[in-house]
């Protein structure tokens, strides 16, 4: 937690200090900068997804092996984005290239069942304790179907959401992502806020949102909706706002929570599955829900996503009344790369190193929080992590927002300019390991968010 006496930030410094970093930075990334101007005459933004645009510019990659990333400039980084937290497997591992290779060879698409389903859904069962799977190819995909299967089951529509959590980009659940504090209403009932244009307004209606980590606010969202509510989605470690932890007995209390009012409850795994822990949050917090939802790392880096149930869950599916479908779901090539990164990749050793690298940053980073007197504390769990700075405990989306965001563009541009990558910056300032992480690459992170905490404390 956040030590006794800290300093303050000061915003000023921070503002010239951001200046002098985004100037050292641009020369480094000269090819990156002109590339996005041959890119743009015809891809929108020069880019092929709109976060890939985040200040100060675009950064293309050429080439990744283990821990590490090359930029077509040809700057080297320990990679602490891995895509978004899909890499934990580190880039080009050789079982997953050969997995990949070997089936190239054979075929990479027929949209028909190929004989690896039984493999994968057996190690996904037994990871997070749910008989049944069906594949997808994103997260966005998983949370969709996740909501089809709780309104299919219950013939009700309501769905009640986490405020300050993102399950993807469908129009059921892209609401109150990163709201804009001035319009969020009070706590106890949070607007429902679009995240992006486009989205009809209807939809809000279909849509409660409450805040992380508080079953009180969760009960009411369920007794004023009496007979509405069809499930909750959760993430059950929010990874939007850094890490934030769920309080004790919090999984539970929900899981209950909704059964008592006839609903069901959804993990997003999409980011915790497969990182946190062999059985993600479901093994980290003993909690097993009734819908877990996977996607980045469990495919290894090809485009991914899968959804496992109850039995009574997939009861309309297995009576032929609801379909779970799509052209590439179970694409052969995904399902052998899934494969190999699930039972070959991220074995229970594999935690068990995710686990050493997140001990070392936890207490390197936290010797620096010290030293320098930050406002700031270190979470992590296994593959996840992240400094926060917030002289506070951050439980919620609210309390995040206290938190200037010079400060974690700031500390995006200091390990940027000092070859760590991060997911590009925002508060949630998280980082994600790999197998292929070293004691090496973690003192790098902290000797970088040392020099951080030298700047501003100068
Ligand atoms: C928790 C969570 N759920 C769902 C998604 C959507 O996944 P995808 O980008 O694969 O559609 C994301 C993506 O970042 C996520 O973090």
């Amino acid at each position: 937690m956040a030590v006794a006496e800290t300093i303050e930030f000061d915003l000023a410094l921070i503002d010239e200090l951001i200046a002098r970093e985004e100037a050292a930075l641009e020369p480094k990334h000269r090819a990156s900068i002109e590339y996005r101007t041959v890119a743009e005459q015809h891809v929108a933004g020069g880019v092929a997804s709109s976060w890939q645009s985040s200040p100060p510019h675009a950064v293309f990659i050429d080439r990744g092996e283990g821990s590490r990333i090359w930029d077509i400039d040809g700057n080297e980084y320990v990679d602490y984005h891995l895509g978004y937290g899909a890499m934990v497997t580190g880039h080009a591992h050789p079982a997953i290239v050969e997995a990949i290779e070997r089936r190239a060879r054979l075929g990479t698409h027929f949209a028909q069942p190929t004989t690896q389903l039984h493999e994968i859904g057996e190690n996904l069962s037994d990871r997070f304790g749910l008989p049944l799977w069906r594949f997808c190819n994103s997260g966005t995909e998983a949370t969709l179907e996740a909501v089809r299967l709780m309104r299919a089951n219950t013939g009700r529509d309501l769905i009640v959401k986490i405020e300050g959590t993102y399950h993807g980009h469908h129009d059921s659940l892209m609401f109150s992502v990163v709201p804009d504090p001035e319009e969020i209403g009070p706590r106890e009932h949070p607007a429902t806020i679009p995240q992006a244009m486009g989205i009809p307004a209807a939809f809000a209606e279909l849509v409660r949102v409450v805040p992380f980590n508080d079953l009180a606010e969760a009960e009411r969202a369920f007794t004023e909706n009496e007979g509405l509510v069809a499930g909750m989605i959760v993430e059950p470690a929010m990874m939007n706002c850094g890490v934030v932890m769920p309080q004790p007995g919090y999984l539970q209390g929900l899981l209950e929570l909704c059964h008592r009012h006839g609903a069901y409850l959804a993990f997003d795994e999409v980011k915790t599955g497969a990182t946190i822990a062999y059985g993600g949050a479901v093994e980290a917090f003993g909690v097993r829900p009734d819908i877990v939802c996977l996607a980045k790392a469990f495919g290894g880096g090809t485009p991914c996503g899968a959804i496992g149930a109850t039995e009574e869950l997939f009861g309309p599916v297995l009576r032929g009344d609801h379909d779970i479908a799509g052209t590439f779901n179970g694409n052969p090539l995904t399902m052998a790369a899934a494969r190999a990164t699930m039972l070959e990749v991220l074995t229970p050793d594999a935690y068990a190193h995710l686990n050493a690298i997140d001990r070392r940053l936890k207490v390197g980073l936290g010797a620096v929080i010290d030293r320098y007197r930050l406002p700031a504390y270190v979470s992590g769990i296994g593959a996840k992590g992240s400094v926060i700075y917030s002289p506070t405990e951050v439980r919620e989306y609210r309390d995040a927002i206290a938190i200037d965001e010079r400060v974690t563009y700031l500390a995006w541009l200091v390990q940027q300019n000092r070859g760590v990558f991060k997911s590009p910056w925002s508060k949630q300032e998280t980082w994600t390991l790999s197998v292929a992480h070293s004691d090496d690459d973690a003192q790098r992170y902290i000797d970088n968010v040392e020099a951080f905490a030298a700047a501003v404390t100068s």
